[in-house]
Order: structure tokens, then C-alpha cells, then sequence
């Protein structure tokens, strides 16, 4: 190494660290802070009460191979059994608010409202009385992966008719908890659930994702289209889109497209129909243009037509957004023509460096700055939207108690979002921690916790315990600040 270099490193490394002191500014006064969950994840519960299967359970049971330590969410934390317990956990924490899902095949066990499982109803009830009762605003997710089996077995999401499964599902959920429910989430990662998650090992690649993501787009634009027209509720709704932020290798035109251009194929795929209207252009051009080379007579990403863009465009209430982590990406060589699949059809190296600071899950390394980039991106592609930030947290895979190495990712991430609303002026309205307890992560099981509460999992009364990062966060949200030195 020369010695320039190495002075150049050194400068830069001291330069960087001076400028990540973390922000001391207070949040606004309307901030909202959070936590959240989903229902396949924590519920258990299963079969009680007439519960339906969903694919979830269905998957755990029949190829439990599927999962990273075999074994399912039966029982997981038993909040179908234990809501109250959770309740005044959420108390403590001192929050605004909490995200949960309503399970679909719990309230509509064959998936359609002319058969409702009266129990299911009354839980979820419940929870939201008792939240309410609390002063804590219920934010409802109505789709988080558990879909009812019965419908999979009509081909799931990518039946075209499952706009109208969903569009029926949301209405029945309108129309029976509307009234104490003011933010509505349709869709959880439908990029997740289309390319990476259950559907990969269902769907074929390059094809029925398109299919899926377009389904996933049209079900919440007309749930949207329900809730304001139809019905003429009050609150909002918005769908939980999701992603790293993707940062160029080097500052190349080759690196920055590719950057610019995974956004585009990730965030864009349904924010440009969301908020600008139809596909991003170089999406429509990369996918219409291998299609063509593959001998397809059209493109497979199935084009929008007119009437489609124009339903869609400003179906959004707020943006939801879920991220963890950053990824850097580079220009690779076009991938030759062969099999069809999204990653080619995107064509960008995507990876994380070895030397970022690892968790106990692979694909989440600790990069707080990333947050800000994808903060500015979000604001300026899409006229500076409400930005409600709907997941983001630390995985280990021990649920330690003393966890400073969470209570150091909420400190550093939040430290870039108090950053992004400083000096880049994103409209940020609310943060959510995932998750409040330890659960269920998909395929990696038990072995992934992000609670800032552990789940004793072993132990049969599921007993809750507060980590060191739940006393943080609850400091955080009652300061409204990051350290104990606050500037107003
Ligand atoms: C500080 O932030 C910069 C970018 O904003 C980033 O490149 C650098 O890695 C950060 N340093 C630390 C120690 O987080
Ligand atoms: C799920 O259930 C259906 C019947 O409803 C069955 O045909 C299928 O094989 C099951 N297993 C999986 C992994 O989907
Ligand atoms: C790219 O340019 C930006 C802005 O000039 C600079 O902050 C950043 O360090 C550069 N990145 C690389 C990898 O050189
Ligand atoms: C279409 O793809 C081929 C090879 O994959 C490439 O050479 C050509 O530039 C592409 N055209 C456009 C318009 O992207
Ligand atoms: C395009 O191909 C599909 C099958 O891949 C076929 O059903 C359809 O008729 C074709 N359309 C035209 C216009 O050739
Ligand atoms: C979890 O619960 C089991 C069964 O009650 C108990 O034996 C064990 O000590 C508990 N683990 C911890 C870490 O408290």
C-alpha cells in the first residue's frame, strides 16, 4: 500500500466516524413509534376454533424440511392464548401503536367471507379493543404470508381471480373492524412472498412472479378503491414494500445504473405503478427485450394495460417500508439467453462485504447509513410521500438478554432516519421495531430472534422476558431522543 493511500484511509475512516456521532435531535411530537408482529409468526393456535390450514401450516407440517430447524409455528409465543400479556408488554414500552396481522384462514377458514369463523373474529376483536382501551393505535396488516391453503390450492396469488379472493377478504375486514382501525397494510413484501419466499419453490422464475407481483398490485389497488369509495372510510391504506438499499460498487455510470437500476427492479416494481403509473421504463425495456430473444411473443412481464395503470396510480395513503440492511451491487456482462429468471432480467451483481458486521441471520449485516440513501431515494423519486417505516431490526439466534449489540442497531438506524429527516427533509411519520418478541422466522425457524422481548420457547407458559434493547427503546420513545443529551 502506498503511503498515500494508507493516508487517504486514514483520513477517510477518522472523517466517517467523526460524522456518525449519533443525531441528539428530538423527534417531532407526532412522531409515532412502534412495534410489530405477524400472525403466523407468533399466534400458534393453529387449528383452535375452527382456524382453517394456510399454506404456512401446511408447508411446516407436510416438509418440514423446508425449515431451517424442522419445526413450525403450532404454539410459537401462543399470543391467540396470550394477547393480553403482549398488551401490556406494548404498555410498558410506552408505544403508539402495533402492527399485527389478521390471519385470513383464522377468520375465513375456506378463504371466502359466506363462511366466517366467529371465534377468529372475536380474537382479533379483542386485541383491538384492549389495544384501544390502552391508547394504542391497532395498524392491521391483512396479508402476511398465511394464505389460506384452499385458495393455494387454486393456484394461489397467481390466479387471476385471486384480485377478487382479496378484494373480498379486505371488504369483509373493512366492514367488521373498520370502525376502530384507522391504517390499514394490505400486502406485506409482495417482492419477498413473489421471488424469495414460499412462492420460489412454487412459481417458476421469470414467469409467475411477474404474474404474482402483478396480482399483488391490482388485489391492493382495489382493496384501496374499496376502502375510500365503496365504503368512504376515513383512515389510510397503504401496502409494505421492502428492500436493501442498493449501494454502487464504485462511482462508474456502469455502477451507478446498476444501483439505480436494482431500485428500480425492486422498489420500483410496484412504487413506479403506485405512484407514477405503470412499470419503470427499464424494466419494461430489459424484460420485454430478453422475452423477445427468448421466443416469447410478448413480454413476460405482463404489460399493464391503460385502464390497469390508471387503477393503480395513487393507491398508496403512505408508504410503508420495510428494510434491514444494504447490499452493494456492480454492472455484470448480459447473462446469455437461456432460461428465463428475474435475476437476469435484472442483470446486476448484487453482494455484501465480508467485513460488514454479521448477525444471526446471513442476509442482514449492520449498515445504519444505508437507511439514509434509501430514505433520500424513496422522498425524491416518489414526491416526498409519508414515509412509515413498517419492520426494521437485529436478528441473533441465542435471544440473549443482554443484547447491546439490537440496542446498538436501534440507536444507529434510527440515528440515519433522525439524519434523513434533518438534513434531507423525508417526511418519516413513524418507525416500527421488528419484532416485539421473539417468533417463528419463516424458514430459519427458531433460530433467527429479533425481539426486544424474549419468548422462552421451551417453556410451556411461553414466559416473556424484557431484553436489555426494550429498556433502550422505551427510553427512546419516552425522550423522543437518542441520547440522554437531547437538543429540542
Ligand atoms: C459512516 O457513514 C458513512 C456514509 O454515510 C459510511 O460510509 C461509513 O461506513 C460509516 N461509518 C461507520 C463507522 O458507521
Ligand atoms: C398442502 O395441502 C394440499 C391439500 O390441500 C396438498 O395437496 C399438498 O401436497 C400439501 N403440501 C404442500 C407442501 O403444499
Ligand atoms: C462516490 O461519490 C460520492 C459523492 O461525491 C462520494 O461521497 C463517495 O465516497 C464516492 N464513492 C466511491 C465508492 O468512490
Ligand atoms: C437487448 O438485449 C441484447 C442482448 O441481451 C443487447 O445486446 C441489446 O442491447 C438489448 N437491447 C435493448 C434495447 O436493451
Ligand atoms: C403467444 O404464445 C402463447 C403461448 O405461449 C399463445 O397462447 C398465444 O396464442 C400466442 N399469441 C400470439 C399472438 O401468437
Ligand atoms: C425456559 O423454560 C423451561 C421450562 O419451564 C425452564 O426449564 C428453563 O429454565 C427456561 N429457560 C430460561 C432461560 O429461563
Amino acid at each position: 500500500m502506498s503511503l498515500l493511500i494508507f493516508l487517504v484511509l486514514i483520513l477517510s475512516i477518522g472523517a466517517s466516524s467523526a460524522s456518525n456521532a449519533t443525531n441528539n435531535k428530538r423527534f417531532p411530537e407526532n412522531f409515532l413509534w412502534g412495534c410489530g408482529t405477524s400472525a403466523y409468526q407468533i399466534e400458534g393456535g393453529w387449528n383452535a376454533d375452527g382456524k382453517g390450514p394456510s399454506i404456512w401450516d401446511n408447508i411446516t407440517h407436510e416438509n418440514p424440511n423446508f425449515i431451517k430447524d424442522g419445526k413450525n409455528a403450532d404454539v410459537s409465543a401462543d399470543s391467540y392464548h396470550k394477547y393480553e400479556v403482549d398488551i401490556a408488554m406494548l404498555k410498558e414500552l410506552g408505544v403508539n401503536f402495533y402492527r399485527f396481522s389478521i390471519s385470513w384462514p383464522r377468520v375465513l377458514p375456506t378463504g371466502f367471507p359466506d363462511n366466517v369463523n366467529q371465534p377468529g373474529v372475536l380474537y382479533y376483536k379483542n386485541l383491538i379493543a384492549e389495544l384501544r382501551s390502552n391508547g394504542i393505535e391497532p395498524v392491521v396488516t391483512m396479508y402476511h404470508n398465511d394464505l389460506p391453503q384452499t385458495l393455494q390450492d387454486r393456484d394461489g396469488i397467481k390466479n387471476p381471480d385471486f384480485v377478487d379472493w382479496f378484494a373480498q377478504y379486505s371488504r369483509f375486514c373493512f366492514q367488521t373492524f373498520g370502525d376502530d382501525v384507522h391504517y390499514w397494510l394490505t400486502i406485506n413484501e409482495p417482492y419477498v412472498a413473489c421471488t424469495i419466499g414460499f412462492y420460489s419453490v412454487v412459481y417458476v422464475d421469470g414467469i409467475d412472479d411477474y404474474v404474482c407481483m402483478k396480482n399483488f398490485l391490482l388485489a391492493h389497488a382495489t382493496a384501496w378503491h374499496i376502502y375510500h369509495e365503496e365504503l368512504k372510510m376515513k383512515g389510510k391504506v397503504g401496502i409494505v414494500l421492502n428492500s436493501n438499499w442498493f449501494e454502487p460498487e464504485t462511482n462508474s455510470t456502469e455502477d451507478l445504473e446498476a444501483s439505480e437500476r436494482t431500485m428500480q427492479f425492486i422498489w420500483g416494481w410496484l412504487g413506479h405503478p403506485l405512484y407514477k403509473g405503470d412499470y419503470p421504463e427499464i424494466m419494461k425495456i430489459r424484460v420485454a427485450n430478453r422475452s423477445k430473444l427468448e421466443g416469447y411473443n410478448q413480454s413476460r412481464i405482463q404489460e399493464l394495460t391503460s385502464e390497469e395503470i390508471a387503477f393503480a396510480k395513487g393507491t398508496n395513503d403512505f408508504f410503508a417500508a420495510n428494510t434491514y440492511t444494504t447490499s452493494m451491487v456492480k454492472r455484470i456482462p448480459e447473462a446469455p439467453i437461456g432460461t428465463p429468471s428475474h435475476n437476469k432480467d435484472l442483470g446486476v451483481e448484487s453482494y455484501q462485504p465480508s467485513n460488514w458486521q454479521s448477525t444471526g441471520l446471513d442476509w442482514l449485516k449492520v449498515v445504519p447509513w444505508g437507511m439514509r440513501k434509501l430514505l433520500k431515494w424513496i422522498k425524491n423519486e416518489y414526491s416526498n410521500p409519508p414515509i412509515l417505516i413498517t419492520e426494521n431490526g437485529y436478528a441473533d439466534s441465542t435471544g440473549e438478554l443482554e443484547d447491546t449489540s439490537r440496542m446498538n442497531y436501534i440507536r444507529d438506524y434510527l440515528s440515519y432516519i433522525r439524519d434523513a429527516m434533518e438534513y434531507d427533509g423525508v417526511n418519516v411519520i413513524g418507525y416500527s421495531y421488528w419484532s416485539l418478541m421473539d417468533n417463528f422466522e419463516w424458514v430459519s425457524g427458531y433460530t433467527a430472534k429479533f425481539g426486544v422481548i424474549n419468548v422462552n420457547f421451551t417453556d410451556p407458559e411461553r414466559t416473556r422476558t424484557r431484553k436489555l434493547s426494550s429498556y433502550y427503546y422505551e427510553k427512546v420513545i419516552r425522550n423522543r431522543c437518542l441520547v440522554d443529551d437531547c437538543q429540542d
